[in-house]
């Protein structure tokens, strides 16, 4: 019996052989079609190929494709485990043309694969056309020779396959299987075409239209092929089943969970088995493809879907988490295929346990609730909208988990009473927030979250989305359209745009629309609502237009590096300097990194060196950087660093990055980094390329700073002092080794000479070494004096003091003659102080000069005088003062 890997190989090689080239699947969360909440077939990423907008160097592709079916428009989630075909995850296999081959080719290549390689039964397969499609008609006639009874027009659109409402489309055959007559149901468009004897296996579409918005179409230049049949359905035809979870997967998935649950796989439980071996797949995809469990858009699908199991394990009397231990089967079974979900297997097993653990305790609570509830009810009564509402905002069951909980009991739910509740709740919250005196301006966005919801933040794994305008903002209020020119706050549905948080800057980059283009200056949040505020850069744009949104690829790099950065720079400080240190507000902007930390004194250079090289070696680790989401708590638990006094979520991510030898004492013994962070972050620590402390400076008392950059700005930066460094050495005319050695020798050389400079000068002033002016004796006293150019008034004590020594025992006057202010100093040998003072003789001196004051000691007093002119007299002065 062929595998249900089998037949997805023999799909893939049968086109492969006929020239088509085998295509990826892309990832669930589309990254090119704003309307869509997951990938739901196999020619979304082919989008616009079929429009033309695109080309690629193939024009035959064939994939197997994951798609996800819960929520938004096509939701099987409320069927799944009950029906034999329902599924929130299944694969799609299918080929495509891109204006290469049409239905002349397609149908003779899928009449071959199902009758030759797949050897289905000729007599057993019928197929449907579209009302008008005489050309599908007459192809499928000679192709498989089928008589006219076994084509069947289809006037609705069962054979008119649309994307959505606007997009490729096209008319298209389906292909069915007739399982006999011992099955109930009839052949497509007849009344009993529900029943299960008819069973549709492969579409295929030929995209011959683009339809717009106002419902006109155009014909597509290039006539395309898309088809897709579902893996499951086909793998359980040839394995002889009418389930699809009779298939060997879907068998082994079962098994797994009546193994873990130690239930009978076909026992009273066999619908709970069958709900957890589709929701394990769907759960494990979105992990694996970056979405996780939260309360808005995809992550709240997902943690709906989860939840839905985990009432199952429940059901099958699991007392503790059953779902993630089922992943290793599923990795089994699916990881060649999709390897993702090999390398995503730690994450998926931890997000699945920690919201199983988390729902258990709530779970139990609000099952006790709901049978109280529905034994006060009279039999058969729908459960009033409020119960259900309260399990919702209480207990966390997301109405759907409810509905099917009451459905084994053949009840319903009063889903526009529960619609009123959830109205009443906002209502509140509406009046809470405008009594909290947040700012005017941000009314606006409070009412668009409400009326639009909060916008979807897809930048965790992309960089490049579409979305839809939602609204566009001006002075705090909407406007239908903006102009080339015209300032323009944009809001989407989803964006990969980061909007300030956290420290790090908003992106910048472009959005676009059929007819304009804004450029992106900054992104911001308020509400919830990402606001992206530019300029209309060309033509226009307005509300309700498809968008492709793109991040600045550059400038994200460089953020993303910084603030990884910011995480280790973070650790290394806290190792270094001690526990204490706290982070206080932190910077990752495109060209810098600053981080502000508790801790009062001055980094030494070898602390600022130490923290240097430990950032360094733990970027050349290249270890992964890793994102879980858990609850506050559990992020405290295992050591992660949170923002003191920050106001956290019932969930919060937690970036860990570097591994470390065991011996450290941080956070969980083994990783090196551990915050609580909604930032972006390179793939690994070697992203980062390099770090460089630009120093530390103090930012407030008790607060240190610390500036850094990283990647191409650390190397410029390194290149600009090397060079600086170069610029010195060939200065220097030294090798750049001898550079200091030299730097330092020329300092010292340099002292010396002045110092010799002083003391020649000064020799020099007084007329040579040996020689001097010749000395008076004046009352027994020796008296020199003396006019000097080209010193200084502070030159004159050492000038005093050499006099004095020369003389032995005298006074002495000298007279600095420096322009407009001459300066007078005296001096008295000790011998002589107790009859003569310096001061006052260096008065007199200065009195005779037009000067004032003067002042000293009896040994060596200074004053200044007003005119040089007077030296002559100033000297006389001191004579008579001496004389007399
Ligand atoms: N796109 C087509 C479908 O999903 C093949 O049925």
């Amino acid at each position: 019996m062929a595998s249900l890997n089998d037949i997805r190989s023999t799909f893939l090689d049968f086109f492969r052989r006929n020239g088509h080239r085998v295509v990826d699947s892309s990832p669930l969360v589309p990254r090119n079609d704003p309307t869509l909440m997951f990938t739901n077939s196999g020619m979304v990423q082919f989008k616009n190929l079929f429009t033309g907008v695109e080309t690629r160097d193939y024009s035959r592709a064939t994939t197997a494709q994951k798609c996800v079916r819960a929520g938004g428009k096509h939701n099987d989630l409320d069927n799944v485990g009950y029906t034999a075909r329902h599924h929130t995850f299944f694969e799609m296999l299918g080929n495509f043309s891109f204006g290469d081959y049409f239905k002349e080719t397609a149908i003779p290549l899928a009449w071959e694969l199902l009758t030759k390689d797949f050897g289905l039964n000729k007599d057993r397969l019928l197929v449907t056309v579209y009302h008008t499609d005489d050309e599908a008609a007459a192809i499928w006639k000679k192709v498989a020779g089928l008589p006219d009874e076994r084509i069947i027009r289809i006037a609705t659109n069962d054979n008119f396959w649309m994307m959505g409402p606007t997009g490729p489309c096209g008319p298209c055959t389906e292909i069915f299987y007739d399982h006999g007559d011992h099955i109930w149901g009839g052949p497509p468009g007849s009344a009993q075409e529900d029943g299960d004897r008819f069973i549709e296996i492969w579409n295929n579409v030929f995209m011959q239209f683009e339809q717009f918005e106002d419902g006109s179409r155009r014909e597509l230049e290039a006539k395309s092929i898309d088809t897709g049949m579902g893996l499951e359905r086909i793998g359980a035809l040839l394995q002889g089943k009418h389930d699809n979870y009779d298939t060997d997967l879907m068998r082994s998935l079962i098994e797994a969970s009546a193994h873990a649950t130690h239930q009978d796989p076909d026992g009273p439980g066999k619908t709970s088995h069958r709900v957890i071996a589709d929701h394990l797949r769907s759960t494990s995809f979105l992990i694996a493809d970056g979405v996780m469990p939260s309360n808005e858009g995809r992550g709240y699908v997902l943690r709906r879907i989860m939840r839905r199991a985990m009432r199952h394990a429940h059901l099958l009397g699991a007392q503790d988490p059953v779902m993630y231990r089922l992943v290793p089967a599923l990795v089994r079974q699916m990881g060649g295929a999709y390897p993702e979900l090999q390398r995503a297997q730690a994450l998926i097993e931890e997000t699945l346990k920690l919201e199983e653990t988390r729902f258990k305790q709530t779970l139990d609570r609000g099952l006790r609730l709901l049978d109280d509830e529905l034994a006060r009810l009279p039999e058969g009564a729908d459960l009033p909208g409020a119960a259900a509402f309260k399990l919702y905002d209480t207990y966390g069951f997301p109405l759907d988990l409810t509905q099917d909980a009451l459905r084994e009991k053949g009840r319903a739910v009063d889903v526009a009473g529960f619609d009123d509740a959830m109205a009443e709740q906002k209502a509140k919250a509406r009046a809470a927030w405008a009594g909290s005196g947040e700012a005017k301006d941000a009314k606006i966005w409070f009412e668009l979250a409400e009326d639009r919801g909060v916008t979807e933040f897809l930048g965790y794994d992309t960089e490049t989305a579409e979305g839809v305008v939602l609204a566009l903002v001006r002075d705090g209020a909407e406007i239908g359209a903006a102009q080339a020119g015209e300032a323009v706050q944009v809001v989407v549905n989803q964006t990969p745009f980061y909007a300030e948080s956290g420290g790090q800057v908003g992106d910048t980059g472009l959005i676009r629309t059929d007819t304009g283009m804004v450029e992106v200056t900054d992104t911001r949040k308020a509400a919830g609502v990402f606001i992206h505020i530019g300029r209309v850069a060309e033509g226009g744009i307005s509300k309700g237009q498809p968008a492709k949104l793109e991040v600045a690829h550059g400038r994200r790099s460089q953020i993303r590096a910084n603030h990884s950065a910011t995480h280790l720079l973070h650790e290394a400080l806290r190792r270094a300097l001690g526990d204490h240190v706290a982070q206080k507000g932190s910077l990752n902007a495109p060209d810098r990194l600053r981080f502000d930390f508790s801790h009062s004194q001055a980094l030494s250079p070898a602390e600022l060196a130490q923290v240097e090289a430990e950032v360094n070696a733990f970027i050349r680790q290249n270890a992964p950087v890793e994102t879980r989401i858990m609850t506050p708590d559990d992020a405290r638990a295992i050591g992660a660093q949170a923002l003191f006094g920050e106001k956290y979520g019932d969930e919060v991510r937690v970036v860990s990055m570097g591994w470390q030898d065991g011996s450290g004492k941080g956070a969980d013994g083994r990783t090196y980094s551990l915050e609580l962070c909604g930032g972006t972050h390179v793939a690994r620590t070697g992203d980062i390329g390099a770090l460089v402390m630009l120093g530390d400076s103090a930012s407030s008392a008790g607060v240190r700073r610390v500036e850094a950059l990283t990647g191409q700005a650390a190397l410029d930066h390194l290149r600009g002092q090397g060079a600086q460094l170069a610029e010195i050495a060939a200065a220097l005319k030294a090798p750049l080794g001898e550079a200091v050695d030299r730097v330092k020798a020329l300092a010292e050389d340099r002292r010396k000479l002045e110092n010799e400079v002083a003391t020649l000068r000064r020799e020099l002033a007084m007329g040579g070494k040996a020689a001097g002016p010749e000395a008076r004796e004046i009352n027994g006293v020796k008296f020199v004096a003396q006019v000097l150019q080209g010193v200084s008034g502070k030159d004159l004590p050492a000038l005093i003091d050499e006099m004095k020594s020369r003389l032995g025992s005298g006074a002495v006057l000298l007279i600095a003659d420096t322009g407009a202010k001459p300066a007078v100093a005296a001096g008295v040998t000790a011998d002589l102080t107790a009859r003569l003072s310096a001061v006052t003789l260096v008065k007199a001196a200065a009195e005779a000069m037009g000067g004032k004051g003067g002042g000293g000691r009896p040994d060596l007093a200074q004053a200044g005088g007003a005119d040089i002119a007077a030296a002559e007299a100033a000297i006389k002065a001191a004579e008579t003062l001496i004389g007399a």
